[in-house]
């Protein structure tokens, strides 16, 4: 991978860690992860997690997330269990830190969608098999290493490579704004006002930018942020659990719309990207979704790759 890289000093492994953020990787092991990724997706089969069970469970719904990795532990020669958190004595009151300890003893790893990062945490510290954030309020580290693979795939590198996320400031943009940094990318986030990502998110992305040689800016002004964009990135406007704000963040967000004419302010080889599940006609109209510039089917077959590598790394 064409990645300015410290030469190799280490091994790298990541065998027993969590993954709740990539705040905590550095960028030798996020490009290992996506070396991973890249040749899994030419050798799709493997028996390296053969016996081994990981746990997935949901308290959010899911299409792609629970698929991917579900089919990802099939590919490797595992098994991945659905566990729907109503379903389960969690949604009766059990603590998370018992329902950590008692899977632990029964699987090799746990995959969760949940509310609160917090949760994560406790998860990851009760047990002692790897947590793997499957989306939080705060991150969705899965969806950004699939799309920074779909970057690379589109552009041969990242440094320099401008991306341009319009929209909500959300978990989707926290965790872009992060890996982006660690791996040097110029990372762009135009939000309105009320709509901004998190600031201590903001605080860690311009550290972690400064150190590996990327860059973080925060605007609300759309139309001067898609100049020269090499990436435009967008995600709904209404995430889930904030449905009872709909109607006002559709008003307030309706000016950061992907549509032809900003599409035409970027770059002519411009990709677009969604996390999907998309709105059309709300954040992205159907013309540039289904257009030409559009990768967004690569981007989410790419969760499945991105996922094998880090199953195969952390379990
Ligand atoms: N992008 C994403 O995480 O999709 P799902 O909500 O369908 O899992
Ligand atoms: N920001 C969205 C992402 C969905 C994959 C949400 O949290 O609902």
């Amino acid at each position: 991978m064409n990645v300015e890289t410290e030469p190799k000093q280490k091994k790298v492994s990541l065998k027993g860690r969590h993954l709740l953020t990539w705040k905590d990787y550095d960028r030798e092991e996020i490009v290992y992860l996506l070396e991973r990724a890249l040749e899994m997706k030419e050798q799709p089969l493997s028996e390296a997690l053969a016996q081994k069970t990981l746990a997935m469970i949901f308290e959010k719904s899911s299409t792609r997330t629970r698929v991917s990795f579900e089919v990802g532990m099939t590919q490797l020669g595992g098994k991945a269990i659905h566990l729907n958190s109503r379903d389960m004595q969690l949604g009766r009151g059990e603590t998370i830190s018992d329902t950590s300890e008692v899977l632990s003893r029964y699987v090799n790893g746990i995959m969760i969608r949940t509310d609160s990062h917090q949760k994560l945490e406790e998860l990851a510290s009760n047990g002692n098999v790897p947590v793997i954030n499957g989306l939080c309020d705060i991150y969705h580290p899965c969806q950004a290493l699939a799309d920074m693979m779909t970057i690379y795939e589109q552009k041969g590198r990242f440094a320099g490579v401008k991306l341009v996320y319009t929209g909500d400031g959300n978990n989707v943009a926290h965790s872009l704004m992060i890996i982006g940094a660690v791996l040097g990318l110029d990372v762009v986030i135009a939000s309105p006002n009320g709509y901004e990502p998190l600031d201590f998110v903001i605080r860690d992305a311009e550290r972690l930018a400064a150190e590996n040689g990327g860059s973080l800016q925060v605007t609300s002004d759309i139309q001067a942020a898609v100049n020269e964009a090499d990436v435009l990135y967008t995600d709904v406007w209404t995430s889930m659990g904030q449905e009872a704000e709909e109607q006002e963040r559709k008003k307030a967000l309706a000016p950061y719309q992907i549509n032809q004419g900003l599409l035409e302010q970027a770059k002519s080889d411009v990709s677009v990207l969604h996390c999907l599940p998309a709105h059309r006609g709300e954040e992205i109209t159907a013309e540039v979704i289904d257009g030409e510039s559009s990768v967004v089917f690569d981007q989410a077959e790419n969760r499945l790759h991105v996922q094998k590598a880090i199953m195969e790394a952390l379990l």
